[in-house]
């Protein structure tokens, strides 16, 4: 497995003999790494011939910089976890992911605006700018996304058809513990008993008959409701315990 930071290196290495012929399947992640990105990597794995994960913490998509102070960075553990699975892993710097420190982005004017987008103004931005930048520099045959951020795997698939992008956009099912709860990077922040808590989050989302009685039943659980919303056959939600935020997804 290689291990690429400088994007220039990385231009020539994805121009070179070693991609040539070779369909080529791409993870994108922010790291943290964790059971639900392997099960990315092994499906892009079964169905390419090589294999590029991306690992880039990426300011742009966080409104808030407390969060982006948190969020777990934990590289070494990433890369152990990759082994085997990627065959070249990227880490670029913000500072060449933004030469034009983001003076150049994608902007959704519709979808991007709801929900998650609601609560979070200008993280669809960030997301789509940088996914963007990502797929031009790795330039896959696939790319894949978990169904857990769906608003993200929407916009994404939508972006890359309006923009005539040569990448299919794979969605892999969402992983969860044996409890229900998705896998998130984030998990590693609730305390013992707050983990044991979110394990309802899920639960309630699959149970309740609709949106509104789903928000009613997660804040009597001791949730924070940022939302609860059924949006063409899925419901989707975020809360927040002990200020960690979580989301999820579940089809109706
Ligand atoms: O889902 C994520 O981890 C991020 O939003 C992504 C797609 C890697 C873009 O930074």
């Amino acid at each position: 497995m290689d291990v690429i930071h400088d994007l220039s290196l990385w231009r020539n290495r994805r121009a070179g003999p070693e991609f040539a012929g070779r369909t080529v399947g791409f993870v994108p992640t922010m790291g943290a790494l964790h059971r639900g990105h392997v099960a990315l990597l092994e499906r892009a794995r079964r169905e390419n011939d090589a294999v590029v994960l991306s690992i880039f913490v990426n300011p742009t998509q966080f409104n808030d910089q407390q969060d982006l102070a948190n969020y777990p960075r934990t590289l070494a553990g990433d890369l152990a976890l990759a082994e085997g699975l990627a065959d070249w892993v990227l880490v670029p710097t913000a500072n060449d992911m933004y030469p034009d420190a983001y003076r150049y982005r994608v902007t959704e004017t519709a979808l991007s605006l709801e929900y998650e987008g609601a609560h979070r103004p200008g993280h669809f931005d960030g997301v789509l700018t940088v996914v963007l930048k990502l797929l031009n520099l790795v330039a896959p045959h696939r790319a894949y996304f978990g169904e857990k951020d769906w608003q993200q795997l929407q916009l994404v698939r939508a972006m890359a058809a309006d923009f005539f992008l040569p990448v299919e956009i794979v969605a892999c099912p969402t992983v969860r513990d044996d409890d229900g709860l998705a896998l998130s990077s984030r998990n590693r922040r609730l305390s013992p008993k707050a983990r044991a808590q979110a394990a309802a989050f899920p639960r309630i989302l699959r149970e309740a008959s609709d949106a509104q009685t789903a928000a009613r039943r997660l804040a009597e659980a001791g949730f924070s409701v940022d939302y609860v919303a059924d949006h063409e056959g899925s419901r989707l939600a975020a809360i927040r315990i002990e200020g960690v935020r979580l989301i999820d997804h579940v089809r109706l």
